[in-house]
């Protein structure tokens, strides 16, 4: 057939997590156990309350629901917000299919194809992805292993701006790195938006996930930039709630919402059920999320401990989200990741990384580093530490490509 992949289409990557996605398959079905480090799917229960409330449901028609989303679970996010001092109205927030589909709305409401957005590189694949979806540019700036991810110096951030530039993208708590971003590296994302208009796209799916005696500081919580702030959210990860496809955008710009509010009609509404089910959850998130993120910060301590006995590897702590980035002694971790699944297990044991390339837009870096989601329980995860020392241990290291 005489037929071409659009330019889009054909320039988007595919996921970094899901590639090797045939390979753990294949190694499943020869038996293998293999521990999944590469995504970030926690393993615990999804809270009864959630089924509970959707059981409750009493109608005869799952319908539609109101694009922006129902009143009631408009509500139920300000109540959720309001736990963390932000504070919209319901008229301010739209329901949508998970934190992704908030992205892809608000690149397309602020930028048109050709236009830039400012991303930090490790990044959250998708940022990649989508853009290359709406045609919009990203433009990177590169952050350091050695130095925790830190932001950089403003000057460096200023560099990459330009008259395209439309909107900058904060991830806090960080995926990949985990790294959470105090007032004053926040303040300057304030000041480079505030100086060259540019709307800030904040991303704070991982709002709980802190450690350490961290305290999360929310874009919202800076007042000169209110107008400017979009925040992305999502009860994917607080709540185990990944499948439930519910998320939310909110602002303060009645002209960004109201744009969103016109994507979101098109599709006609986010899941009925699944946004009915999670009221209960956002009116009392803690009782939850606080038990959550103990049981996180006990699986950090795990890997912490355990990749602190392997030679040549190193990491930074992180003090939020779920995730390590690793450099470690290889010189090609998706060559690595792939000899994990097909060529190597320890006592029928292998694992599933991420492999660090997939979260860089700059051609060749992370080419050594991989992202370990620690979404399984401690014991798992020693057991996954040891396969890796192991691993590296046998790893012919002269390979280099296929
Ligand atoms: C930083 C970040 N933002 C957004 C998402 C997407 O979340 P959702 O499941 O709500 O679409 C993820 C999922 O991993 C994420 O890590």
């Amino acid at each position: 057939m005489d037929f071409r992949i659009s330019t889009r289409g054909s320039h988007t990557p595919s996921s970094p997590i899901r590639k090797l996605h045939s390979l753990a398959e294949s190694a499943r079905s020869r038996g293998r156990i293999v521990y999944q480090l590469n995504i970030g799917q926690p393993d615990l229960p999804t809270p009864p309350v959630f089924f509970n409330q959707v059981k409750r449901f009493s109608e005869a028609v799952i319908a539609y629901a109101p694009s922006a989303g129902y009143p009631e679970v408009l509500e139920a996010w300000v109540q959720y917000f309001r736990n963390y001092k932000i504070s919209f109205k319901p008229s301010e927030i739209i329901i949508t299919s998970g934190a992704s589909e908030a992205l892809l709305f608000t690149l397309m409401a602020v930028a048109d194809p050709g236009d830039e957005v400012i991303i930090f590189e490790p990044a959250y694949h998708s940022y990649i992805s989508l853009n290359h979806m709406t045609g919009v540019t990203t433009r990177p700036v590169t952050l350091s292993a050695t130095d925790g991810f830190q932001l950089p110096k403003i000057e460096k951030i200023n560099k990459v701006v330009n008259k395209k530039t439309k909107a900058i993208i904060i991830c806090n708590p960080s995926n990949p790195t985990g790294t959470v971003y105090g007032r004053r590296e926040l303040q300057m994302i304030v000041e480079v938006a505030s100086k060259n208009n540019l709307i800030i796209i904040a991303d704070e799916v991982y709002r709980e996930f802190l450690f350490d005696g961290q305290k999360h500081i929310s874009m919202m919580s800076f007042p000169q930039v209110r107008n400017r702030v979009v925040l992305i959210d999502s009860v994917s990860k607080r709540f185990n709630l990944c499948g439930a496809r519910v998320g939310c955008v909110a602002s303060k710009n009645k002209e960004i919402i109201a744009t969103i509010l016109k994507f979101a009609q098109s599709r006609l509404s986010a899941p009925t059920l699944e946004q009915l089910g999670v009221i209960p959850l956002l009116k009392n998130p803690q009782r939850y999320t606080s038990k959550l993120v103990d049981e996180y910060d006990r699986r950090r301590s795990a890997v912490i401990k355990s990749l602190s006995s392997i030679k040549g590897v190193g990491w930074y702590r992180p003090a939020g989200a779920f995730y390590i980035m690793a450099t470690l002694p290889v010189d090609d971790i998706e060559h690595f990741s792939r000899w994990l699944l097909e060529s190597f297990h320890y006592k029928n044991e292998t694992i599933m990384l991420a492999p660090g390339s997939g979260f860089y837009i700059t051609p060749g870096l992370g080419k050594r580093q991989a992202r370990i989601a620690f979404v399984l329980n401690s014991q798992k995860l020693r057991k996954a530490m040891e396969v890796l020392k192991q691993a590296l241990r046998s790893y012919p290291k002269k390979i280099t490509k296929k």
